[in-house]
This record gives C-alpha cells, structure tokens and sequence, in this order.
C-alpha cells in the first residue's frame, strides 16, 4: 500500500542528514529546509558543503540551514562530528543516515577498514549511538537509514566482514546494507516505547552521483547520459526519506523498512536474531563502543 504524503510542520525541529552534498540526501535536506526544519547538513567537503548550505537556503526561503564537516569513513571525525553537533544544538529530532558509497574497487579507511562498510554500515552505527541521549532527549524523535533493496543479495560474512578476499563492488555494498538493516532491527526493537523509532528505507533507482567517481569524466558522460534516462530524480527519490522524517503517517511507525513509500518485509537473513546479535557485536568491536551489560 503506498504510504499518504501528509507532511507535519517541523517549525523548532533540528534535523541531521549526512551526504546531503548531493543527490537524494541534498533533496532530503531541501525538503525538510521546506517544511521549515533547522536542517543541519553533514558534508567531507568545506566548499561543496558551504555550497549545498547556501542552494538549500535559497531555494527553501529558510536560513535556518548548517553544514558541520566530516569525513564519515573516520571514526575520529565521526566522533568530532557528534562533539561538535551536540556543543551546538540542544536537540536532535531527527537524524537521517544517508551518506554512501559504491566502490568498484577496495579501499581502507584510516582505521584500516573496508570503505564501503566503514561509510555505509559502521559510520551511522557510530554516529547514531553517539547521538542517542540526545535523541531520546528531543521525543518525539526519528532516525532514518537509508538502505538499499541490494540488501536481499547480500550475506554476511563473518569471517571475512572486511572482504579481503572475493571483493567486488556489488557484494560490498549489498553487505554494507544487509549490516545496516540487521542492527537497524535491533536498536529498534531496543527504542520500542521510548518516543525515538528507527525505520529503514530503499529510495529505488535514482539518478545520482553514485558510483560516478568509479570511471573517468568520458565514461562519466556515458554513464550519465543513460542513467538519467533510467533513474528517477533525487527529488522523487528522497520522499521515502521525507515520509519516514515528517510523515504523520510514520510517526509511531518502528522498525520497518519502506520500498519507495511501501511498507516491506526485508531479506530472511536480515531478521534472523542472532545474525543480528553477531553483526551488532562485531560492529561495536570495530567502532569501540562497549558492549552493554547483558
Ligand atoms: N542512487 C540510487 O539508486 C540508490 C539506490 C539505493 C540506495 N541508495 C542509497 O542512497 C544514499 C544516497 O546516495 P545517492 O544516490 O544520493 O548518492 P550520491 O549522490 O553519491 O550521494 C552520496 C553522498 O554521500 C556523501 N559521502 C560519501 N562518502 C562520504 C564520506 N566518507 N564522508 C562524508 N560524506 C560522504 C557524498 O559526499 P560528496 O558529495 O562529497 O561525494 C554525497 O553527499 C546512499 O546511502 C545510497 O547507498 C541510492
């Protein structure tokens, strides 16, 4: 069933959307700017960041717009990010997990990491559990992952999470958001009747940057001159994030995953229970969190 549209006014609500430099996370923040939300947008960049401020101000009509820098394939910038926002803001209403990336080949982090799970999986982890008091803090609250439908592709492999051996593009990615769903299910299950829920979403095929910085500028061309053809608009492909965000509809709405504005089961794997246990585990291991007292 495709989800009603009604937007509530998010007058005093501060919002946090990371990769919002460009495609369906730059229209997340546009819109909620719209709705008249204190949009704080998360970029790697200063200039393209300061950029992306100043487009979303203008167009929103809204000044009310940030940009804090982080490179979310740190984990010491991840936590700088989290300092710094918590200094400057006294609440947090909504927080929207949608910077990502899609490799074709492997990188590490400066922790050593795989990147494509350092950035899609491990940074919204880290950050998400650095930002939850002040979430929880700020009810009614929402958290917004932004997953992929690549997910049902994917299994986890425990004993190689950092794909030393086997890498490719399609199986990095897919992993990283099969992790992402996995540990979504848990802190939501973990959030149930404390005023923060925590849904996922896949946003469909969207015309964007993804994948771009891969090929050179003539294959880019190519490949834009098609994909344009193919994809949808980030406008179009950031109302999954928008409903999950302002929605009255979604507001007590927790733990669930949305295929462009459907409500959906997701993969088998990603509700097995202790698959979940494991991956949350190794997750805290890896972004050095403790685990909690059992
Ligand atoms: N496009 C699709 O068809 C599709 C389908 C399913 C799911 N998704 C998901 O949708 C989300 C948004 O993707 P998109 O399609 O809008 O791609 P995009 O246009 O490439 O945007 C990705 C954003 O993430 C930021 N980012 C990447 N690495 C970062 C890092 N290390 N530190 C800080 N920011 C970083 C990028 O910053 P820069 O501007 O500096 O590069 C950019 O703002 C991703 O999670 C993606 O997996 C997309």
């Amino acid at each position: 069933m495709l989800m009603n549209q009604t937007y509530q006014s998010m007058q005093g609500k501060i919002c946090l959307v990371t990769g919002a430099t460009s495609g369906i996370g730059n229209a997340t923040a546009l819109g909620l700017a719209r709705q008249g939300a204190t949009v704080v947008i998360v970029a790697r960049n200063q200039a393209k960041g300061e950029a992306a401020c100043a487009e979303i101000q203008k167009a929103s009509g809204n000044p009310a717009v940030d940009v804090l820098l982080a490179d979310l394939s740190s984990q010491a910038s991840v936590q700088q990010l989290a300092t710094t926002f918590l200094a400057r803001y006294e609440h947090l209403h909504v927080l929207i997990n949608n910077a990502g990336v899609f490799l074709t080949k492997r990188h590490l982090t400066v922790d050593g990491l795989e990147m494509t799970f350092a950035v899609n999986h491990l940074a919204p982890f880290l950050l998400t559990h650095l930002l939850l008091d002040r979430l929880k803090a700020s009810i009614p609250a929402r958290i917004v992952n932004v997953c992929s439908g690549a997910h049902y592709t994917a299994h986890m492999n425990l004993q190689d999470l950092q794909l030393r051996q086997g890498y490719n593009v399609w199986r990095a990615y897919a992993q990283s958001k099969l992790a992402m769903l996995l540990c979504s299910y848990k802190l939501a299950r973990q959030l149930e009747g404390s005023g923060v829920t925590l849904n996922c979403l896949n946003p469909g095929f969207v015309f964007t940057n993804m994948g771009m910085t891969n090929v050179g500028p003539r294959a880019q061309m190519m490949a834009k001159a098609i994909l344009s053809r193919l994809g949808a608009s980030p406008e179009k492909g950031a109302l999954t994030s928008l409903f999950l965000s302002m929605s009255r509809e979604a507001e007590l709405i927790n733990g669930k995953y949305f295929d462009k504005l459907v409500m959906k089961r997701t993969s088998e794997d990603s509700y097995d229970l202790a698959l979940q246990e494991q991956v949350w585990s190794e997750s805290m291991r890896l972004v050095n969190l403790p685990m909690e007292a059992k």
